[in-house]
């Protein structure tokens, strides 16, 4: 914990460049107390969030690093055959120089059958299917990471690859065209229009036993990296945590916190980096009262934190999205009783939440890196 010491300096030193955290005056920001163990803090931040000052100024707060939540995405990005839309894309980049901070790139292939650019899914690629899928994949590569140069410094080359029932490799039209080679593609393309870039494979394989052929199937993948001479950097440990993939919450026991443990350290055994990519804590069966529900929320995500922080290849954490209100959970994954879910650090008055102790409390007790 810190000491009201430490406070006191640091809201001194706060107060006199005009930054008080948010968390109260003199907490120190969840990136300064990141950056005290060697590792970032950020968040996902969408277009519609930086016309929004407030939420801005958390950001500026509290972050040093942010991605953006679609907007570079193939869809987006990549609209149509031949056409680029770098301007949302480009304002967030803009938005994180200004203030300062790094900007992580997600994604450059989505690799799952929902989550492509319809026109790819509709792509005719003719009677060399493989040629064709490789000029595709390349241009789409090439041209964004030249886009953004040095810009950006990390990127998610490859989103979820792995289903998580089978864990196997998803089928799309890509690895139709292609074959499973379409991601050792991809990161060698990336590798060589982003020299600079740390490149990354993330995916949202859990610790729960219903994860178990998600988890071994995504260890094949990088041992298979790792064997043919993937350039891939790390892992993107993407922390969609709670109760979304249908474990209740406060069910994170010994022989899960084993498992978790037994593939991370596999993953940092085989010589991978660690990402925290897209941390939120879903609270859909959680009862109770408010206090009640963010008080479950914080513990579970300390308990996650704690263990997954104790690796010193984790290098980032970042949170999908900053203030509960706008969570893409609020959507995806409603609660029955209709109340809105409470996933992130900042409440609807843009007010930290005990979730937001508790990752500032996991980055104080973790190792240094
Ligand atoms: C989500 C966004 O938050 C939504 O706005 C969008 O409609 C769908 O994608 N895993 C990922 C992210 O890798 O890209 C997803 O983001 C959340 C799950």
């Amino acid at each position: 914990m810190w000491s009201r010491r430490q406070y006191l300096t640091l809201a001194l030193g706060a107060a006199a460049s005009g930054c008080a955290s948010p968390a109260g005056v003199g907490a120190p920001s969840l990136d300064s107390l990141a950056r005290a163990k060697g590792m970032r803090f950020g968040a996902a931040v969408g277009r519609r969030d930086l016309d929004d000052a407030r939420y801005c100024d958390v950001v500026r707060r509290e972050c040093g690093v942010v991605v953006a939540e679609n907007d570079h995405k193939w869809p987006v990005i990549h609209p149509a055959p031949g056409v680029y839309d770098f301007a949302p894309g480009d304002r967030l980049v803009a938005f994180a120089e200004r203030t300062g901070i790094r900007t992580r790139g997600h994604n450059l292939l989505w690799q799952h059958p929902r989550w492509l650019a319809p026109w790819v899914t509709a792509y005719d690629f003719g009677a060399n299917p493989r040629a064709s899928a490789e000029a595709l994949l390349r241009e789409h590569i090439a041209t964004i990471c030249q886009h953004y140069g040095t810009r950006i410094s990390s990127w998610d080359v490859i989103n979820e690859s792995i289903d998580e029932q089978t864990g196997v490799l998803r089928e799309t039209v890509l690895t139709r065209a292609m074959g499973p080679e379409v991601l050792d593609f991809c990161f060698h393309v990336a590798r060589e229009a982003a020299p600079h870039a740390q490149l990354v494979y993330n995916d949202y394989m859990g610790w729960e036993a219903g994860s178990a052929n998600h988890r071994a199937g995504v260890l094949r993948l990088l041992h298979d990296f790792k064997t043919r001479g993937a350039p891939v950097d790390a892992l993107g440990l993407q922390s969609h945590i709670g109760a979304n993939r249908g474990t209740p919450q406060g069910s994170f026991n010994p022989p899960q916190e084993r498992e978790w443990r037994a593939f991370l350290d596999e993953v940092t055994g085989m010589g991978f980096d660690l990402l925290i990519t897209e941390f939120d804590v879903n609270d859909r069966t959680i009862t109770g009262d408010i206090p009640q529900r963010d008080r479950a929320v914080a513990d579970y995500a300390r308990r996650y934190l704690d263990i997954t922080l104790s690796y010193t290849r984790v290098k980032e954490v970042l949170t999908w999205g900053v203030v509960n209100p706008k969570s893409w959970l609020q959507r995806f994954t409603p609660r029955e009783d209709g109340l809105p879910l409470r996933p992130l650090p900042f409440d609807e008055n843009y007010e930290p939440t005990p979730l937001h102790a508790a990752i500032a409390e996991a980055f104080e007790g973790a190792p240094v890196r």
